[in-house]
């Protein structure tokens, strides 16, 4: 790996060996001392074009436990141009000898514009771009969901459990506004290379055209996905935000409406099976795709999504810095 750009380019192997290494890394986490000294020397750059709250914490954390250098840069109010701004501040980073460029950006591609172009050597992460995808936010899902369906049970036995298992067999609904969502494509791919069945459940206005071609199953009918008709019984729940500052139309009648068909809320876990999860990437909008009741509820794991993320987010750092070898 010398990039990080989607998860439609990572192997199995690849793809368990990140969950792999954050399992160490994450082992790490709970010493004293979180610090490591793996990347002492090296610089690694936060380059966020858009609004962050978790990833651009998590990338910044991840960086700072390996000793590495970090800037952080909030391209945010920018009014040049963005792909002339993108190159210009690539230039200036690699002047500053950047080993690696985290880039959060608004418009899709961006970031294997980056790693393509020539303006940096560094290895490029993506930390989500535009619509397309958000591949660390699908490591994490996976990690978190290995470290519940996959072992020793909820909350995760003994990591020697899981270490070289995949998601085989295992079954997850992806409910929201996958249109806009970098974090559904993601994580389907990532689930399919991982040996995992998805059913992505929306209505139909929010739904991306050639979602057909997708490796998973799609339904308008949440109920009937969670209570096990559509690729049999579910064993995580993954409900998206309805991303209201993309929407530059009237996607569905009204929040009401939405919620009655597409949200989460206990009832709707109650179908579920008593060991399945439920998943949100987060910013939540409660009371709209999900009910506080359920965010907060006993099968929530978004507060552990988090945590994760620095873990999945040092390993990731870790392989494309370090590499193999180190
Ligand atoms: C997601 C994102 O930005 O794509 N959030 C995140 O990174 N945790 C999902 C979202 O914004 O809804």
């Amino acid at each position: 790996m010398r990039h990080l750009l989607s998860t439609a380019d990572l192997s199995r192997a690849e793809a368990v060996r990140v969950l792999d290494v954050a399992e160490q890394m994450a082992a790490t986490q709970q010493r004293e001392i979180k610090k490591l000294p793996t990347l002492r020397g090296r610089t690694v750059v936060n380059l966020f074009f858009e609004d962050s709250t978790r990833t651009r914490i998590s990338f910044e954390t991840a960086a700072k436990r390996l000793s590495a250098d970090v800037i952080t840069f909030s391209a945010k109010g920018s009014s040049v141009s963005k792909g002339e701004s993108l190159k210009d501040t690539a230039l200036t980073l690699q002047a500053m000898g950047a080993d690696a460029v985290v880039i959060r950006h608004g418009s899709s591609g961006a970031p294997l514009r980056l790693a393509r172009s020539g303006w940096t050597s560094g290895a490029v992460l993506n930390a989500g771009d535009g619509t397309h995808e958000h591949p660390t936010q699908a490591l994490l899902d996976a990690f978190t969901l290995r470290r519940h369906l996959v072992g020793g049970g909820p909350g995760g036995g003994p990591a020697a459990d899981r270490v070289g298992a995949d998601l085989a067999g295992k079954h997850v609904v992806v409910v929201g506004d996958v249109l806009h969502s970098r974090v559904a494509r993601s994580n389907v791919h990532l689930l399919h290379v991982l040996g995992a069945r998805t059913t992505l459940v929306a209505p139909p206005t929010l739904l991306p055209i050639g979602v057909e071609t997708w490796p998973c199953e799609v339904s308008y009918d949440l109920d009937a996905a969670l209570r096990g008709d559509v690729q049999g019984p579910v064993d995580a729940v993954m409900a998206l935000r309805v991303q209201l500052e993309r929407m530059d139309a009237a996607y569905f009648p009204s929040a009401r409406e939405y919620s009655r068909r597409y949200g989460i809320d206990a009832a709707r876990l109650a179908l579920l099976p008593p060991h399945a999860s439920l998943l949100h990437p987060g910013p939540m909008n409660r009371g709209l795709e999900i009910t506080a009741e359920a965010a907060d509820g006993a099968r929530s794991r978004i507060v552990e999504q988090v945590t994760n993320g620095v873990a999945v987010r040092m390993a990731a750092l870790y392989l494309l810095l370090a590499g193999e070898d180190a």
